[in-house]
């Protein structure tokens, strides 16, 4: 098939694919610069950016230069499209918001939660907002917020599925059945849902679906389906240009199907992760304790949860993987090399053009 360009407002991304936020630090400047650079949507995660001991004074501070300086590198790299991703979980999310449409990002992903509130901090209509969902129910929740309270609406929804990577929308109950909640199936919801309201916007509002599409196959079954484009995190992390240690990208490489496990987060949602020591010993102990200096989540009790998130994923972005949660996609089990990002994206067109 052909590839089709993805339009998100007046952003004209040459190729369907956005690649996803992943924190802590996976996606930084130098995997999103390079993904733009290919004519895709290149994301930095803005979550736990921040140096951990400086954090402890002034965790906001800290955290929004950290990310400035990271749009800046990426800009400095790339004339293509950057996007910042943030969780609607962080208590600093506004904060990030507001420096990034600053630094003249035009669009915003949000996700960990629903992002129902993000519109009141973004005033210019020309930053596209693009909320994380898990189904139609919950586009319709933050369409109708998003429309009663602030008189605006989407300019893209991520459909996030249950093959996805890090924190995922669905119950350990619901994530038993992957099939019921394939993207496959759940797109028909979404783009249902989301009609009224393209109708009464007067606008498209392009449907990406994530979580789990491995190859140009996948995104072209997609697009056959009625997406308007993919959001792709876990093949991302073996590239050259990924932000994360070696040892992180090897994690992934040694892999296997049976390593691959569903955990749960401080962030009050499951995850996926790579088992490891950290994940075995938790398993024993059942909580680790906990010294939190800032409080980076909205949810966390740091009294209360069994270990601090933040902590585990900077150690997993460090190489120190004894110690951390490794997050990752269904698929991770299937990548074998480590290419470049140029390498990776010509793949894909080329399975979509061959599909
Ligand atoms: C290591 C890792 C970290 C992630 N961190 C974030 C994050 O900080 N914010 C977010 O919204 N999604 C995060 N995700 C989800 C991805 O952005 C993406 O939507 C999802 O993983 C897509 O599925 P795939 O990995 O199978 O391609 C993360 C995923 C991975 C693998």
């Amino acid at each position: 098939m052909k590839v089709p360009k993805l339009q998100i407002g007046n952003i004209i991304s040459e190729i369907p694919i956005l690649q996803g936020g992943m924190g802590v630090r996976v996606s930084l400047s130098s995997l999103a610069s390079a993904v733009a650079n290919e004519g895709g949507i290149g994301t930095i995660a803005s979550v736990g950016i921040g140096d951990i001991e400086a954090s402890k004074h002034d965790y906001e501070r800290i955290s929004r230069e950290a990310m400035v300086r990271e749009i800046h590198r990426a800009q400095n790299l790339t004339d293509g499209h950057i996007a910042i991703n943030v969780m609607a979980v962080l208590s600093n999310v506004n904060d990030l918001v507001r420096a990034a449409v600053k630094e003249g990002i035009k669009i915003i992903v949000a996700g960990a939660s629903l992002p129902l509130r993000l519109p009141a901090v973004v005033e210019d209509s020309s930053v596209n907002l693009l909320p994380i969902i898990s189904c139609g129910r919950a586009a319709k929740l933050v369409l109708r917020a998003w429309d009663k309270r602030y008189g605006r609406t989407a300019d893209g929804i991520i459909l996030e599925g249950p093959l996805a990577g890090g924190h995922l929308g669905f119950s350990r109950e619901q994530l038993k059945e992957p099939e019921k909640y394939s993207l496959i199936n759940l797109l028909p919801d979404v783009i249902e849902a989301i009609k009224a309201y393209e109708d009464k916007f007067g606008k498209k509002i392009p449907v990406i679906v994530a979580g789990g599409i491995y190859d140009g196959k996948d995104i072209a079954r997609m697009l056959l389906a009625g997406a308007s484009g993919v959001q792709m995190a876990t093949r991302f992390v073996c590239t050259v240009e990924c932000d994360v240690s070696q040892k992180f990208k090897q994690a992934y490489l040694d892999a296997e199907e049976k390593d691959i496990v569903i955990i749960d987060s401080p962030v009050g949602l499951p995850g996926r992760a790579i088992r490891n020591k950290f994940l075995k010993n938790l398993k024993i102990k059942g909580k680790l304790k906990i010294n939190c200096p800032y409080k980076c989540l909205s949810t966390c009790n740091a009294n209360e949860a069994q270990y601090c998130i933040a902590l585990a994923l900077v150690n997993a972005y460090f190489g120190d993987l004894d110690n951390s949660v490794i997050f990752c996609g269904q698929n991770a089990f299937r990548i074998k090399k480590i290419v470049s990002v140029k390498e990776l994206i010509n793949e894909l067109i080329s399975e979509i053009e061959a599909f």
